[in-house]
């Protein structure tokens, strides 16, 4: 008999993921053309230099909508790092060696950082972005210079993390990528991955 699934997700949070996943990679592939020859290839299959600009700035405005949804969204479950999530981190998530570790509510410590580490970076990223856009022709070589290298930063910062929580969300952890498909999960995963959640709501959430 199939596992019984749980809705974990609404599709409003999907749509969101995605708008944000997608476009945050592709301002990184985008990015990374403009900032580097050696990247040509991929500004022509952007259309040139001068259209992956306008794609770029297109899809910064994509990304700063999601990123505002998306802090809206999960800013409550996902926003902010209690007790047990400090006994989680010391336990290192259970990755690199046996912890015994706190059950999670809805997301895990490691998923919380994530998520904070996205919406501030990503927050810097459009400040410094729109001062880039706007600002080129009208501000001093001094401050436009500072934004650039917290832009670059940035591209580290939210690529790096990205790279981290792409490998956990398919490969690393079994079931997880169903949350942000049709967000239907098998009941054993929620019991495991939303413990908390799952006993308050998740247990009502049948699909
Ligand atoms: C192919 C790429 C991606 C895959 C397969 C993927 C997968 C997932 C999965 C499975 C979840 C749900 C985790 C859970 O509830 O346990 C999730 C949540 C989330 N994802 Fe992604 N993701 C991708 C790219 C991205 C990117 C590029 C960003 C941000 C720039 C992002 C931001 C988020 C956020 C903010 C959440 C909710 C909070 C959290 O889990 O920390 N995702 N993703």
């Amino acid at each position: 008999m199939a596992d019984k699934k749980v809705i974990v997700t609404t599709p409003t949070e999907r749509v969101i993921h995605w708008f944000l996943a997608i476009s945050c990679l592709l301002l990184v592939i985008t990015g990374l053309a403009l900032a580097f020859r050696s990247f040509e290839p991929v500004a022509l299959i952007f259309g040139g230099y001068n259209t992956m600009i306008t794609i770029h700035i297109v899809l910064g405005l994509i990304f700063t909508i999601a990123l505002f949804y998306a802090i809206s969204i999960w800013r409550k479950d996902a926003g902010s790092i209690n007790e047990e999530d400090i006994l989680w981190m010391k336990g290192a998530g259970g990755y690199l060696w046996d912890a015994k570790l706190p059950d999670p509510y809805k997301f895990n410590a490691g998923q919380k950082v994530f998520f904070i580490t996205v919406a501030l970076y990503g927050l810097v990223m459009v400040v410094t972005g729109l001062i880039l856009w706007l600002g080129m022709d009208s501000l001093g070589t001094g401050l436009l210079r500072w934004m650039m290298v917290l832009h670059a930063f940035g591209v580290m910062v939210l690529g790096g993390f990205a790279m981290v929580h792409i490998y956990l969300g398919t490969i690393g952890t079994s079931g997880s990528i169903d949350a942000v498909l049709d967000g239907k999960v098998t009941e054993a995963w929620a019991k495991t991955h939303m413990t908390g959640w799952y006993k308050e709501v998740g247990s009502k959430k049948k699909a």
